[in-house]
């Protein structure tokens, strides 16, 4: 049966490697690899500048870090992601809130979005989940906040009018970590075309240091510089990354395709424009996705009910963990009448999707049309049986 752990590291990965370790320098700070990276990652994207971190919540972090929240300042993000999109907001002591998902896509819903600003909102985090676009440019500029967009999993989705995701809003981040399109074990990327968040986001990946001649910090910034070594992994991988997309979209189209006439079942309607880091299907009742799964589980296929066991406003780190030490800062912070809404209930179509009716089928480029078949018939069986 299909097997979604397979990667396209080969030859050039182990050249790549073995020309850092010859060269002698493993750091980013003095050698070129990642510097080239950068460059590389900038002008697929058309933009002018890339800065590369360590991972992908890193790279988060420096986007964060960049737009310059206050202390208390809110940003409003998806319940349904990975903990990286919500910890280096809390990081930077603002405070996460949620808005609700649509139910066919798991993208933040921009009527949500835009019910949730509020005076203290200082940016939108944007999730492409599973690599669908979701845009929210238009809300973002109607509130006057710069919009941040989490493309982790969605390498090369296009937004409907055909841009690139990471390129709309203010600063798009990406994730190298294992199980994304392209990896080089853990690492991120962070795009801008504004020179001031590029600076702000290069001096956070290194100590407020400008590397300039003096050693001196000017501002606050931890170390999260990517090595040479997976910097030089990257990109032998990025060169890879359109065939990925298009094996991807190829095989995606074919289950899309075989699926089409299938009662019950919700499939992404944008194949060419989605990543397809997952194929998540959204099921009718009275089909559940637990049951579907189990079904799918069982005929050898790598699906799962739900993505994530609970919504992230539901994750204990946010409704009972302390955040720094024993105190709860800065999640106290807004007055009682914005306190942040976290736990269940909150987020309805979320909670729903999750429990019920949202399944998601691990993706892969290496997958055959065998394979594809495989799993629609699998899935038919499973949702008609
Ligand atoms: C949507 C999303 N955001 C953020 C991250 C964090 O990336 P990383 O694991 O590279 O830190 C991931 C991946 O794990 C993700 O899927």
């Amino acid at each position: 049966m299909a097997d979604a752990s397979g990667r396209t590291l080969g030859t050039e990965e182990l050249e790549a490697v073995a020309r850092v370790l010859r060269s002698g320098m493993l750091s980013s700070v003095w050698g070129t690899e990642v510097r080239a990276l950068e460059r590389e990652m900038a002008d697929r994207h058309g933009v002018s500048h890339a800065v590369a971190a360590s991972s992908g919540t890193a790279a988060l972090h420096l986007a964060v870090a960049a737009v310059a929240p206050d202390p208390g300042d809110e940003i409003i993000t998806s319940p349904i992601s990975d903990f990286g999109t919500v910890a280096p907001i809390l990081a930077q002591n603002a405070v996460p809130v949620f808005a609700d998902v649509d139910p066919l896509t798991g993208n933040l819903d921009p009527e949500a979005v835009a019910a949730a600003i509020g005076p203290r909102t200082r940016a939108i985090l944007a999730v492409h989940l599973f690599g669908a676009a979701v845009d929210l440019r238009e809300v973002a500029d109607a509130a006057g906040v710069p919009l941040i967009e989490d493309c982790a999993q969605a390498w090369l989705a296009r937004y409907p009018d055909g841009r690139l995701v990471g390129t709309a809003g203010a600063v798009g981040c990406f994730s190298l970590q294992q199980w994304k399109h392209i990896t080089c074990g853990d690492g991120g990327l962070a795009i801008t075309d504004d020179a001031v968040l590029a600076r702000r986001m290069r001096l956070f990946a290194d100590k407020g240091w400008p590397r300039d001649g003096a050693r001196r910090h000017v501002s606050l910034g931890l170390n999260y510089r990517m090595t040479e070594l997976a910097g030089a992994v990257a990109r032998a991988q990025l060169g890879k990354l359109p065939r990925v997309l298009a094996d991807r979209r190829r095989t995606a189209r074919r289950l899309a395709v075989a699926l089409a006439d299938l009662p019950g079942v919700h499939l992404p309607s944008d194949v060419d424009a989605h990543a397809w880091w997952l194929f998540p299907i959204v099921l009718d009742p009275p089909l559940t996705n637990h049951e579907v799964a189990g079904k799918l589980a069982a005929a050898g296929v790598p699906a799962r009910a739900g993505y994530l066991d609970l919504p992230l406003h539901c994750a204990p780190a946010l409704t009972e963990a302390p955040v720094y030490g024993s105190s709860r800062f800065p999640l106290t912070v807004p007055p009682a009448d914005r306190l942040p809404v976290y736990g269940p209930g909150a987020f309805p179509v979320t909670e729903r999707m999750l429990a019920r009716t949202l399944l998601v089928i691990d993706w892969n480029e290496r997958y055959t049309d065998d394979h594809v078949d495989e799993i629609a018939r699998a899935v038919r069986t499973a949702v008609t049986g």
